[in-house]
């Protein structure tokens, strides 16, 4: 599939997971913006990639900085829904409020903000990365307040594919599985390009293709 000429932006672009579908949806013809929450580091990531990549100032939790960015960046036809964090041991309320700052809200506040222009260009595919840690919800035991913001993310992203039924527009939420990032740590057993390419799986869909989902490498996880 060729996605000449489509023009995509992707939450925390700037290093592990993020950095390499920014990569990939370059490769496949994509222009591509990379957000970054620190300017420094999303200037580097960028032009450590090369032609073709443009970076934004973007932080998901400050509603200022999503306000500027949509400012900055204009109507994407694809966004990626990336930025994330994993507070781990014993976390502080300010932890917790944190993580859902970033995982849910961040990701609702970012789709607040292009949504309109998706749905007026007729096109579009969102991603909410999401984790295999999500899955089952019914059954799940443990992990904390991650997870938790994941699942919450699922449904939300299941609200969202509907209220934009018949648009043009696909929303999925898909998990890159577990990667060798800062988050995952070395002992993850796969790349930052193969949860990349899980991940781009859910842009590079066909018009007819499903929405509302809940993916990892292509294929359905329980919710
Ligand atoms: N790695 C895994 O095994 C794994 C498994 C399942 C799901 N995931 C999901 O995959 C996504 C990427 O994970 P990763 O492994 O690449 O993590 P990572 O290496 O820790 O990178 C996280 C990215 O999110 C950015 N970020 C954090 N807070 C932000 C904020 N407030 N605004 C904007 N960006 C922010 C970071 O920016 P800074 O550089 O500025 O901190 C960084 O670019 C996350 O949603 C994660 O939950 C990862």
């Amino acid at each position: 599939m060729t996605l000449e000429g489509r023009r995509a932006l992707v939450t925390g672009g700037n290093r592990g997971v993020g950095l390499e579908v920014v990569r990939q949806l370059r490769d496949l013809g994509t222009e591509v913006t990379l957000g970054s929450r620190n300017a420094a580091t999303g200037a580097t990531a960028a032009a450590g990639i090369g032609d073709g990549i443009t970076w934004v100032e973007l932080d998901v939790a400050d509603p200022a900085s999503v306000a500027r960015a949509r400012e900055q960046v204009g109507a994407v036809d694809i966004l990626i829904n990336n930025a994330g964090i994993y507070p781990r041991g014993r976390t502080s309320a300010n932890d917790v409020e944190r993580a859902w700052q970033v995982n849910f809200l961040g990701a609702w506040r970012v789709h607040q903000a292009f949504v309109g222009a998706l749905r007026e260009r007729g096109w579009g595919r969102i991603v909410n990365v999401s984790t295999g840690l999500a899955a089952g919800a019914a059954e799940r035991e443990g992990g904390g307040v991650y997870p938790e913001t994941k699942v919450a993310l699922n449904a939300l992203t299941r609200a969202l594919a509907e209220e934009l039924a018949g648009t043009g527009v696909l929303v999925n939420a898909i998990s890159p599985g577990w990667c060798r990032t800062d988050m995952g740590g070395e002992k993850a057993p796969r790349s930052a390009e193969q949860g990349a390419a899980s991940i781009v799986w859910g842009v590079t869909l066909p018009d007819d293709g499903p929405t509302g989902g809940f993916y990892y490498d292509g294929e359905p996880l329980p919710w």
